[in-house]
């Protein structure tokens, strides 16, 4: 029997986890895209795959996505190199330009959802596809609208229940400021190259601001010992004045946050905010989400100069997160009618009347002929409302012989007055 790739989940209702469970998944998109929207953005929806380039140039050459080859590239037929997408900003900065977004009133603001692709190795909380809300502020180089996208992530985080939230925010500063933090960081770790581990050795000369996001408790050890000065003390005058800015419009939105020099993310176009919604309770895994600034992305991928913010939220870990307070989502509802046929000639019959009330009540029906008591017992199962049997003498009539499952009533009721007789309506838009 042939299974899934290990890394990649099944998304459906009665999952035995809960992380995979679609309500699960579909009230964090939902409750996602009401924020979202409610802010005036726009959903927008970029393929899944792309040229490879969109993403080497757009995360960066020194990222872990491309230096670790966590970037499923194929080739399309002999032609182009393409990549499943392993993140969703460079993709929408690249329609921004390709649909020439820029005469539009600045900024452009987009937001989606769907799956991400990273061949990471997988663990609880890390998937090789998982799942992404994005949102991007584009055109538009004001603090305002960083500490705004903050907002609407917290926003949103606060919408699905969530309490145990830290907001870390820092900066990466500007190109410039990093060129001198890097001469700082080689000069420091230059004389401990051989306790640094094999990835931290080959960012020394690549990026060494990523070794001070190293994992590696050899790193961890030698960062303890050094005393590294962190970036924030090499933002120069205008990144910092920027950096005070997002805080004070952030304090005046009430939105709680610390300032965490040690943030760093993990993709190569960022410059000045950078910042990450952690989770107390899920431990080293914690990101629930994270962003930031942008400017020199769309020139990354040949387009005009054109600045940019925004954040991304993952979703498998929204739900770990969701499980950990205890915040149960409501299944689905059941079905308000179980229509079973007695015999085959009502087997159409109960067809074209389950179509009918469809657009209104959820409405199951028996695909194979039963017996009085087994059609109860089915119905029972899928805890529906009603019962209807449908017989030789029912269809005789144009009746159905409805039966109320939790007062165990049971009237004969007119095809015609099936509506009203299986009012109220329940929750079928779900
Ligand atoms: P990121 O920090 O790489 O940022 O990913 C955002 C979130 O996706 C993470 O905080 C985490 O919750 C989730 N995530 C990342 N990798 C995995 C994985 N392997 N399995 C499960 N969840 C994961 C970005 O992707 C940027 N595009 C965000 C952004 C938008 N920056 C500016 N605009």
């Amino acid at each position: 029997m042939l299974k899934s790739v290990p890394g990649t989940n099944d998304i459906f209702s009665q999952s035995k986890e809960y992380a995979f469970r679609e309500p699960v998944f579909r009230y964090i998109v939902e409750t996602a895209q009401k924020v979202l929207a409610s802010s005036g953005a726009q959903p927008i929806h970029t393929p899944i795959f792309e040229y490879a380039e969109v993403f080497q140039k757009g995360v960066g050459l020194t990222s872990d996505i491309v230096v670790k080859k966590e970037m499923y590239v194929f080739e399309d037929r002999g032609e182009r190199l393409l990549a499943l997408r392993p993140e969703p900003t460079a993709s929408i900065v690249r329609a921004y330009n390709e649909h020439g977004m820029k005469v539009w009133p600045q900024p452009v603001r987009l937001f989606t959802w769907g799956p991400i692709f990273r061949a990471e190795r997988h663990q609880k909380g890390r998937y090789k596809q998982f799942h992404q809300v994005d949102y991007e502020a584009i055109g538009s180089a004001d603090p305002l609208v960083d500490a705004e996208s903050i907002a609407l992530m917290v926003k949103i985080y606060r919408e699905l229940g969530l309490q145990g939230l830290e907001v870390k925010l820092g900066s990466v500063g500007d190109p410039e400021d990093r060129l001198r933090y890097n001469a700082y960081l080689r000069e420091l770790f230059r004389p401990h190259v051989k306790r640094l581990s094999q990835d931290s050795q080959a960012r020394l000369e690549s990026n060494p601001m990523r070794i001070l996001d190293s994992k590696d408790p050899g790193d961890q050890a030698l960062l303890g010992e050094l005393q590294v000065k962190p970036m924030l003390e090499f933002l120069g005058s205008e990144s910092s004045a920027f950096h005070q800015a997002v805080q004070r419009y952030l304090e005046r939105l009430g939105i709680p946050f610390h300032v965490d020099p040690s943030i760093v993310r993990g993709l190569d176009y960022y410059v000045r905010t950078a910042w990450e919604v952690h989770h107390r309770q899920i431990g080293a895994k914690s990101a629930l989400g994270g962003g930031g600034r942008y400017d020199g992305l769309s020139e990354m991928l040949g387009g005009p100069r054109v600045p940019g913010v925004g954040f991304g939220i993952g979703i498998e870990r929204v739900a770990i997160a969701l499980e950990e307070e205890g915040i149960s989502i409501p299944p689905d509802p059941s079905p308000d009618l179980y229509l079973a046929p007695l015999d085959e000639a009502a087997k159409g019959e109960a067809l074209s009347l389950a179509e009918r009330l469809r657009p209104k009540f959820r409405v199951e029906i028996g695909y194979s002929v039963k017996k009085v008591g087994k059609a109860l017992e089915e119905a029972l199962k899928r805890g529906a409302r009603y019962v209807g049997f449908l017989g030789e003498a029912e269809r005789q009539k144009g009746v159905v012989a409805l039966k109320h499952l939790a007062s165990g009533e049971q009237r004969e009721v007119r095809w015609e007055a099936l509506e009203e007789a299986l009012g109220p309506v329940s929750g079928v838009q779900r």
